[in-house]
């Protein structure tokens, strides 16, 4: 738990309202928070997704863990506090871009139940959806398009989840996607199509 460090700040509001906000933008923002093991296919799917909803005119953005981790967290790791810190930020970052309307989309391992519920407590009731991506583990070794399965197998990469790092995989997610049997836009599309009940978006 970080702790509040700054003192004499004060919590401005906005001058628009939330629904002020949605009407300008002419959406509602959420998030959709992919989780999973890497090489499950979080990023593939959400980019996906990300490309057909900005094709229907939705204004939506992906925040991709390894570029995350190029910038605003290039000073984490992976032991499991610095995780906690990378989902921390992320979970922040992401409710910001809710909050200005954007269909936001992380595709981060997040092997942490307890992580995924802060972020998911950041949003309001409905906000806040959890896509499993429910690839099993033979699979994503078997695509293993980074290397870094064989690495971790060799004792190169420590703390790999999956292999010597745990995954504690969701509970109740919004969604649940299997991507072993179907191709990338069959499981890009589940996330359209529920975005589209949920009255995120609209399609034809
Ligand atoms: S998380 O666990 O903190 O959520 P995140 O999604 O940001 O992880 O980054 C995972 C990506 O980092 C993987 O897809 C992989 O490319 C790379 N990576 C490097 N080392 C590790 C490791 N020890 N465990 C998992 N992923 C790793």
């Amino acid at each position: 738990m970080v702790q509040q460090k700054a003192t004499n700040i004060t919590w401005h509001g906005a001058n628009v309202t939330k629904e002020e906000r949605q009407q300008a933008m002419g959406q509602k923002g959420c998030v959709v928070w992919f989780t999973g093991l890497s090489g499950s296919g979080k990023s593939t799917v959400a980019r996906r997704v990300e490309q057909l909803l900005l094709e229907r005119g939705v204004a939506a953005y992906v925040l991709d863990g390894d570029n995350i981790r190029h910038g605003l967290n290039k000073d984490l790791g992976f032991s499991p506090e610095d995780r906690t810190e990378n989902i921390r930020r992320i979970g922040e970052v992401a409710a910001l871009f809710a909050d200005a309307c954007v269909v936001t989309l992380t595709a981060f391992i997040s092997p942490y139940a307890k992580d995924r519920d802060q972020a998911r407590s950041l949003l309001p009731e409905g906000e806040f959806i959890e896509a499993f991506v429910n690839t099993p583990l033979e699979v994503c070794e078997e695509r293993d398009p980074k290397g870094l399965y064989k690495k971790a197998r060799a004792g190169v990469i420590p703390q790999f989840t999956g292999v010597s790092a745990p995954y504690e995989a969701p509970a109740n997610p919004e969604i649940t996607l299997n991507t072993a049997g179907e191709t990338v836009d069959e499981t890009a599309m589940h996330v359209v199509r529920y975005l589209a009940d949920k009255g995120f978006i609209h399609i034809d």
